[in-house]
């Protein structure tokens, strides 16, 4: 992971043809060359599109990342697929314990520790979604929702420049709904103090996504909280021209 540069990845869910991941990547990558944009960017595309995505991105400085990896490395588990193979298909990162995996495959926290360690010892850089449901907000549960799951999801193998950690509030996931920019900067604060405190590994202090409705209009106020190193966009990030404009305004306010 380069320093100081913003960071802007892209995930795109269960969404797409290979034709069609080819054809986005395609346009992200020309507005990169074009403007020489400085700033990692990453998109994960679904598992059928990644080779497709890869061989676009042959020449290109955008990163290829999974969306989910199993538990295991190899074996008789139908319908996973292992970090290895990951890393053969060309990805460099994955996301682990997305809200959505959490929330409709009843992923723990245990299942996604495992997750990310057979991720780290794949090479493969991992960003660690993590994130309170309305009723936990409601109930000032928040900052104890989200150190459990930084604590029991986080391996020891956890360091800065293996592991990114996406804060993604459930109700602003899909919802057109944000957390103010207070409220962001307060919980990047809370995760870096945190991880910083629990980590023997993190000799520089692990890098803090915020995701969650991210869009053109909003990117801006996002960008300024305090410890937010980027974003980590869903729907704004199938439609080019608003992802690439979101990675302007990350650029420009960084
Ligand atoms: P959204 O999704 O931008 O569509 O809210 C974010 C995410 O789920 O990572």
């Amino acid at each position: 992971m380069q320093k100081n540069i913003p960071i802007i990845a892209g995930n795109w869910k269960m969404n797409g043809s290979p034709k069609q991941g080819a054809a986005l990547a395609d346009e992200i990558d020309k507005y990169i060359k074009t403007n020489k944009i400085k700033a990692e960017i990453i998109v994960f595309p679904p598992f059928t599109l990644l080779d497709e995505v890869a061989k676009k991105l042959a020449k290109s400085s955008i990163k290829l990342g999974a969306q989910n990896c199993a538990e295991h490395d190899s074996g008789a588990y139908t319908g996973e697929i292992a970090a290895p193979m990951l890393k053969d298909a060309g990805c460099e990162y994955v996301i682990i314990g997305h809200s959505e995996r959490r929330q409709h495959f009843k992923e723990s926290n245990e299942i996604i520790r495992n997750k990310v360690s057979r991720a780290h010892e794949n090479n493969l850089k991992v960003i660690l979604c993590v994130g309170e449901i309305l009723d936990e907000r409601e109930l000032g549960k928040e900052y104890e929702v989200v150190g459990e799951q930084i604590l029991n999801s986080l391996p020891s193998s956890t360091n800065s420049e293996n592991t990114l950690i996406a804060y993604e509030p459930v109700w602003a996931i899909g919802t057109g709904k944000n957390a103010g920019q207070e409220e962001i900067g307060e919980m990047h604060s809370f995760i870096n103090e945190l991880v910083d405190d629990n980590f023997k590994n993190i000799k520089e202090s692990i890098k803090i996504l915020y995701g969650g409705s991210v869009k053109s209009s909003n990117a801006i106020h996002i960008i300024a909280a305090r410890h937010v190193a980027g974003f980590l966009v869903g729907g704004a990030s199938l439609d080019a021209e608003e992802f690439c404009k979101i990675i302007e305004i990350a650029v420009k306010k960084w």
